[in-house]
């Protein structure tokens, strides 16, 4: 298929009359890759649609890079040309959180301290990883000393800050945004879990006197320590092993049964985004509006349909499903058998169910007419 430069694609604008009302939404794990592998027809579907200038976005529960860096291992993978001005991983709207980027966050997750490079490539000037806490504290999880050769290179000093709580130079955290599927459960989990004991964010204290049975009594109240943030909510996701894999959902599960132990019984508060939430397809929805623009020469042309093809029922039909669009375009969910979804009556149902993701693409083109 002759591969057209992506800027000759986004310059060259179609005529304005051929604005299609419809456009995609894919879903990438599952349904144009299996981690470092494309999925059969995935580079010619994708391919077909940018020569017919029929605009799409990529939609992942995914992430752990910045998406300027995943993008092109993307057009990479899939011999296509991609643009971040198309792309929407777990963690983009984290960008729009102005209100902690001046604060001290801690973020989890992803490969080294990369997750550390897309939160300040957002504006957060002040990043502390894991990593950095175990590098300055070895003892804070014992079993870990083992990694530290892997940390030392990756991490940075701690900042540390005054509080008037706590005079001593500490480190305050005021809030945990875990951005990707975390490398080692038991130090992120063990950190994050002394933070949410803590007093105000204070790393090394507690809010808990050790057998202090008053908490039982009282119940034990988040009130002064740090806001939790997940950036995903999947459970299992579809990588290059034939079964579904423990996805950050995963994560929060085995975190919140910690949580319940320790407090015999609390409720974690928390905010989830990503696929299926609003917050997720509404952000989606405005890049996918934008990019169209762009693609067209600025022209906006209605938008009355976005077909979200997925392979996870729990986050792209669901959400696509429940998705309410400010600009009242209808969702259509189209689930693949190509990731997590293997057959059988799914949870969640999906407007149509095809094999991959060509099938999807003819399947939707049939129903514009
Ligand atoms: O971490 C990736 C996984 O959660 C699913 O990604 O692309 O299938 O939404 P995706
Ligand atoms: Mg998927």
């Amino acid at each position: 298929l002759p591969r057209k430069p992506l800027r000759r694609y986004l310059q060259t604008s179609p005529p304005t009359s051929r604005i299609p009302s419809f456009a995609f939404a894919f879903d990438i794990d599952g349904v144009l890759v299996r981690s470092s592998d494309p999925l059969p027809r995935a580079h010619e579907t994708l391919s077909y649609l940018q020569r017919n200038h029929i605009p799409f976005i990529l939609l992942t529960n995914g992430g752990g890079k910045t998406e300027a860096e995943r993008i092109e291992e993307l057009s990479h993978k899939l011999g296509v040309e991609l643009d971040t001005s198309m792309f929407v991983q777990s963690h983009t709207p984290f960008a729009l959180m102005d209100e902690y980027k001046d604060k001290t966050v801690l973020v989890v997750g992803g490969d080294g301290d990369k997750c550390r490079h897309v939160a300040e490539s957002y504006g957060y000037k002040n990043v502390v990883t894991p990593g950095d806490i175990l590098v300055a504290h070895p003892e804070i999880w014992p079993f870990a000393q083992q990694f530290l050769p892997y940390y030392k290179p990756i991490t940075r000093p701690l900042p540390s800050s005054i509080s008037a709580t706590h005079p001593t130079s500490s480190l305050k955290i005021d809030a945990i945004f875990v951005y990707n599927d975390p490398r080692d459960w038991g130090l992120d989990a063990t950190i994050i879990l002394d933070l949410l004991l803590s007093s105000h964010g204070i790393l090394g204290t507690t809010s808990l006197r050790n057998n202090d049975d008053s908490l039982r009594k009282r119940g034990f109240q988040q009130d002064n320590q740090p806001t939790l943030f997940y950036s995903n909510p999947d459970l299992w996701w579809a990588a290059k092993y034939h079964l579904p894999r423990l996805g950050q959902g995963g994560f929060r599960e085995a975190l919140e049964g910690l949580w319940r132990a320790v407090t015999d019984g609390a409720e974690l508060k928390k905010t989830v985004i990503g696929k299926p939430h609003q917050l997720t397809y509404e952000f989606a929805e405005r890049r996918l509006r934008e990019h169209r623009q762009h693609l067209f020469g600025g022209e906006e042309g209605e938008l009355t349909r976005v077909f979200m093809v997925g392979d996870n029922p729990e986050s792209d039909i669901r959400g696509a499903n429940e998705y309410k669009s400010p600009w009242n375009s209808r969702w259509t969910s189209c689930l693949v058998r190509t990731g997590v979804y293997a057959g059988g009556v799914p949870r969640w149902t999906p407007e149509v169910t095809v094999e991959g993701v060509e099938e999807a693409v003819k399947w939707a083109i049939k129903d514009v007419g």
